[in-house]
């Protein structure tokens, strides 16, 4: 396997190859991030940040129901672990628990796996669009993928442990390479949640062994909730009392309990973790700024809801006056986003397509974004315009 080192000499190629570019400033440049660059086992993705590795998968991807893992989105809050080998990777299960034990990667193996086909979007999506801006990683609107993930479920290795009436939260450690004084990724679940049948120690992605970027050999899969909550390179399992305090669950991954106005302070005690995805739909096709040929034009994307169903798509072409439904794709999972298509009959003009969805839970997919400090949970009616001429 490739070191860290390895890695970010091939990007800073991959950087000189498209116009010798510095890669420490290629992140800040906006051409460099349209055009795309090649990253070695990538295809095409939108760089957001070079120093950690932080892709976004471009919404034109957003036309098949499971996203190749070369498309996959990529967010990385520090350095991926620089040597990690199956061999030497362990799991240890610990804290409020009757029996703690360390697990090899060949021991999870042979675990009974579950499948949980789910869309993973990072909380931070589209947060280039909030007005006024906020600080973070400037994603566009394609923090958010959809595999399928296997390995075995978190509940059968919590059972094996045996947590103790005291065990509430369940805390996860990842691998990564910490730098300077950043705090390590650790985030914890509730203990309801992490006992869901559907809450995953994953290994495998699209049936085959994790990748490096997403996590490799192993990561909690929490479907339906932001991305933060499913750990890459999962290393230590530890049952707790109360929610793990730290930077990754406050201040980092809360939202404002009240609306806020841009300006005001939050305290981390007037905000809530985020668990659960807003409902949202985003349209992959055709392309904003496109111009068009008058007649059969097909508006597609995706929608997803979290831990609800996404009940129902609509299509407006005449700027929101009125709303037709789009037919849903049949490829469909409990936590997976769905494909949407729309056959508009185009005439010549000047057209902004919209697009929102709505939900099991009877949320729709508001007209405004919903403004916090952080950019979180961006999912405000989405919009493309065209040209018909
Ligand atoms: N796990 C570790 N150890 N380190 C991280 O930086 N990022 C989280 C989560 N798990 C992260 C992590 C965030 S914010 C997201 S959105 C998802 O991983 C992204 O998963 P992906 O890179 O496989 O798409």
């Amino acid at each position: 396997m490739n070191s860290r080192r390895d890695f970010l000499k091939q990007m800073s190629g991959a950087a000189l190859a498209i116009g010798a570019r510095s890669p420490v400033m290629a992140w800040a440049d906006p051409l460099l991030q349209e055009q795309g660059i090649e990253i070695p086992g990538e295809d095409r993705m939108i760089v957001r940040s070079f120093r950690f590795v932080d892709l976004e998968t471009p919404v034109e991807y957003f036309n098949i129901w499971l996203t190749p893992v070369n498309h996959f989105f990529v967010r990385n809050h520090m350095h991926e672990p620089g040597e990690l080998s199956a061999d030497d990777w362990r799991l240890t299960v610990s804290g409020e628990v009757e029996k703690q034990f360390t697990l090899t990667l060949a021991e999870v193996s042979r675990l009974e796996t579950h499948t949980v086909v789910n869309t993973l979007e990072c909380a931070g999506n589209g947060r280039s669009l909030h007005r006024p801006q906020v600080p973070g990683i400037q994603w566009g609107k394609g923090a958010v993928s959809t595999a399928r993930f296997s390995g075995p479920r978190l509940r059968d290795v919590l059972q094996r442990a045996g947590v103790k009436a005291s065990g509430k939260h369940v805390m996860f450690r990842g691998l990564d390479e910490v730098p300077g004084k950043v705090p390590p990724f650790i985030r914890s679940i509730p203990i309801e949640k992490a006992l869901d049948s559907d809450t995953l120690i994953a290994t495998h992605m699209n049936g085959a062994p994790l990748t490096r970027h997403h996590g490799f050999p192993a990561r909690a899969l929490v479907p339906g909730w932001i991305g933060a909550a499913s750990c890459k390179w999962l290393t230590e399992i530890k049952i707790l009392e109360s929610e793990f305090v730290g930077n990754f669950m406050s201040p980092g991954y809360r939202f404002p309990n009240q609306p806020v106005t841009p300006g005001d302070a939050v305290k981390p005690e007037d905000a809530h973790v985020l668990t659960g995805l807003n409902v949202k739909s985003v349209i992959s096709g055709p392309s904003d700024g496109g111009t068009l040929k008058s007649g059969r034009v097909v508006v597609h994307g995706a929608a997803w809801a979290g831990e609800a169903d996404v009940v129902k798509v609509e299509i407006s072409t005449d700027g929101g006056a009125t709303w037709t439904p789009a037919k849903l794709g049949h490829e469909q999972a409990h936590y997976a986003w769905r494909l949407w298509s729309y056959e508009w009959k185009a005439k010549g003009g000047d057209y902004t397509i919209l697009t929102r969805a709505t939900d099991s839970q009877g949320r729709t997919q508001p007209d405004a974004p919903v403004w916090n400090p952080s950019g979180y949970l961006y999912n405000a009616v989405d919009q493309v315009k065209v040209h018909v001429g």
